[in-house]
């Protein structure tokens, strides 16, 4: 039996961080409405404490989001940031709050300068304040792949037993690999299930090391039942966990997972041009799933291989993502099979084989000229060529 992982996307908060994606306010709620049609579980729409703007932005996106998607937004461990995510999401029909509070050592002692004690005290305080408020509230254990293991574990103890529902564990500078990732969500899951089974755990996973959709796929092998992505993996840095990625691994290699989620898959594609539209943000052209070139085909040897079978060189359906179909580009690379396939697909009849070898010998001549040989450039080519036949 599979088992059902929750996508949030917090492409709205964290991906938002990214220098140059700055969304308004109606840009985010077109946005959040993609997601809908998405069908993610849940979506992030911001952090309302850091400006009037986000917290206008989170409210229209709380309010026009209906019953299918819980919408939360970001506060710190402290009094106002929870109250604003609070009064920017109260409309929402499913909403809950998330707090961060870090949990490394850098963090303690670094950033706040205070006692392990004292922190974890304010990370309670903060959950049973936030209860107050909404029955659903989410724990960040801010860089916990770089916390020590026991005062991460005491932290998440605490905030579970002061009412926190959802355990989100966050690899926040992409730090950790996929074996040692996978591990430490294994070894909180065996005491979470034993301290309160009904506690959601949860990961966030960001990719300096170009190791966040791995960890996400570990940390689901291993027991995490809630994932936290960004459409084309926007986000700080090097940016979060490709959603994209994330759901299309689990669907191909599904039998090995035994996990799914309820994404519609061929509503990606579109969201990902939505996102680049809105922003300005190109994604690169080999970028898995959502690139250019991610249903590209152009050796020789593949594009055989392909017109024989798909399957000898496509394990995902262009389709399936809302892609039109496998695109076989002409180059000098390009065999005879591709080049055939071209110009029968604009409608011409390919002449006998002495003709066809004297048009594919005019084919490689242009093509070593060229990158990438158009269709334009089919057509005239044939045109061409018929034309000093007759
Ligand atoms: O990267 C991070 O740790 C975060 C938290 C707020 C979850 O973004
Ligand atoms: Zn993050």
């Amino acid at each position: 039996m599979n088992r059902k992982i929750i996508v949030l996307d917090t492409t709205l908060r964290d991906g938002e961080q990214v220098p140059g994606a700055k969304l308004n306010v109606n840009q985010k709620v077109e946005f959040a409405q993609q997601l809908k049609r998405l069908r993610v579980d849940m979506i992030e729409a911001g952090f309302p404490a850091s400006s009037e703007g986000d917290f206008q932005a989170v409210q229209e996106i709380a309010r026009s989001v209906g019953d299918a998607v819980s919408i939360t937004a970001l506060a710190r461990a402290v009094k106002g940031d929870i109250d604003a995510v609070y009064n920017s999401i109260k409309l929402a029909q499913n909403p809950f709050i998330h707090i961060v509070l870090g949990t490394s050592n850098i963090h303690v002692e670094k950033k706040f300068n205070r006692s392990k004690d004292a922190v974890m005290q304010q990370g309670v305080d903060a959950v049973k304040y936030a209860k107050t408020l909404l029955p659903h509230v989410q724990y960040s254990t801010e860089d916990a792949s770089r916390s020590e293991f026991e005062y991460l574990w005491k932290t998440i103890e605490a905030v579970v037993k002061a009412g926190a529902t959802i355990i989100n564990v966050p690899d926040t500078v992409g730090y950790a690999v996929p074996e040692e990732f996978g591990d430490l969500i294994r070894r909180i899951n065996d005491r979470l299930k034993n301290l309160n089974p009904d506690v959601i755990l949860s990961v966030h996973c960001h990719n300096d090391l170009g190791m966040a959709t791995a960890n996400t796929l570990s940390a689901i092998k291993n027991g995490a039942e809630k994932v936290e992505c960004t459409i084309n993996g926007l986000g700080e840095r090097a940016g979060n966990t490709s959603l994209e990625e994330v759901v299309m691994g689990l669907k191909v290699r599904e039998n090995f997972y035994q996990a799914s989620t309820g994404i519609k898959t061929p509503e990606l594609l579109r969201t990902s041009r939505l996102l680049t539209y809105l922003t300005g943000l190109d994604v690169q052209v080999n970028k898995a799933i959502t690139g250019e070139n991610a249903f590209a085909h152009s050796s020789g040897i593949h594009q055989d291989g392909l017109l024989k079978d798909k399957q000898v060189y496509e394990i995902i359906e262009p389709e399936e993502v809302g892609a039109e179909s496998m695109e076989l580009i002409l180059t000098a690379r390009s065999g005879r099979h591709a080049f055939k396939n071209a110009v029968e697909k604009m409608g011409f009849e390919i002449g006998d084989a002495e003709d066809f070898e004297v048009l594919f010998d005019k084919f490689l001549k242009l093509a070593d000229s060229k990158k990438e040989v158009y269709d334009h450039d089919v057509f005239y080519l044939v045109t061409n060529h018929r034309m000093m036949d007759v």
